[in-house]
């Protein structure tokens, strides 16, 4: 199954700018946690545009910034080695890494298990894993023009993530269970980071909640949601009177004992 979104597209490009705008932040303090080594040798999975890559890179001794998709993987440091691999067929380079960092990148992956045992095994003694993904929590409204508004988002929000995310291959429960998946594949000092904040229309969340709705127009289309419904939801997602909790974003990190 592959993947759904875009990365080098114009819309892939912007969704790339709100994750880190939105997503970085959050992410940094995970990853600064652990300790960042001057001699760390990082991989940075499912690099995206590269802003947590190039971080790293400005902190550690090298980072590999694999991606299915690099066209936006221009912008690199000089100690941040850009690899073109598809996950799905192995890590594409070999291990031992310090510290693996995946963010939303398994949540997407049918072959997420298998991804995963190949993580800790690339794990060196003492290397930190650590994973983001978004959970499936509902994102409950706060303000709505009106309450058929409330409704379109609802629905929408249903078929985008219980219906045409699930069937293409996105799992809405993995973030939950990373923890419990490092515990037992034995990795130590396992730590979970929950981060979570509203949105309001015209602000980053929602203009990633519109820009995820345009690059999934097909599979929602495909799934029931109308034209109107679309358009609508879109609308809502640039009025200042609406706002709602964005998703919850889980950041798990484990550490192979040495
Ligand atoms: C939702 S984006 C997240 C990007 C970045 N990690 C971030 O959080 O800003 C998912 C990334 O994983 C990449 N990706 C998707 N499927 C992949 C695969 N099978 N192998 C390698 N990379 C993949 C996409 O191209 C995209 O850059």
């Amino acid at each position: 199954m592959d993947y759904v979104f875009e990365t080098g597209s114009d819309l892939g490009r912007d969704h790339m700018q709100y994750l880190g705008t939105l997503l970085d932040a959050p992410t940094r303090w995970c990853l600064e946690r652990g300790g960042l080594s001057a001699a760390a040798r990082c991989l940075e999975l499912g690099a995206g545009a590269g802003s947590i890559a190039n971080w790293l890179a400005a902190r550690t001794g090298e980072v590999v910034a694999v991606d299915i998709d690099t066209s936006r993987l221009t912008d690199v440091a000089a100690n941040v080695e850009v690899r073109r691999h598809d996950l799905r067929e192995g890590l594409g380079v070999d291990g031992p890494f310090d510290l693996i960092h995946a963010r939303l990148v398994l949540v997407h992956l049918p072959e997420r298990e298998q991804v995963f045992a190949r993580l800790v095994e690339a794990l060196a003694p003492g290397g930190r894993l650590v994973i983001g993904d978004f959970t499936g929590r509902r994102l409950h409204p706060i303000t709505m023009p009106s309450p058929e508004d409330e409704a379109v988002w609802a629905r929408i929000q249903y078929l985008s993530h219980e219906v045409a995310g699930p069937a293409s291959g996105m799992s809405m429960t993995w973030a939950g269970s990373t923890a419990a998946r490092m515990t037992d594949a034995g990795l130590v000092d396992v730590h979970t980071m929950e981060y979570s904040e509203t949105t309001t229309g015209g602000t980053d969340g929602c203009l990633l909640h519109r820009n995820l709705n345009q690059q999934a127009e097909p599979l929602l289309l495909g799934v029931g949601a109308t034209p109107d419904e679309l358009r609508r939801y879109r609308e809502l997602m640039t009025d200042p009177s609406f706002s709602a909790w964005f998703y919850q974003f889980l950041c798990t990190s484990g550490v192979r004992p040495k």
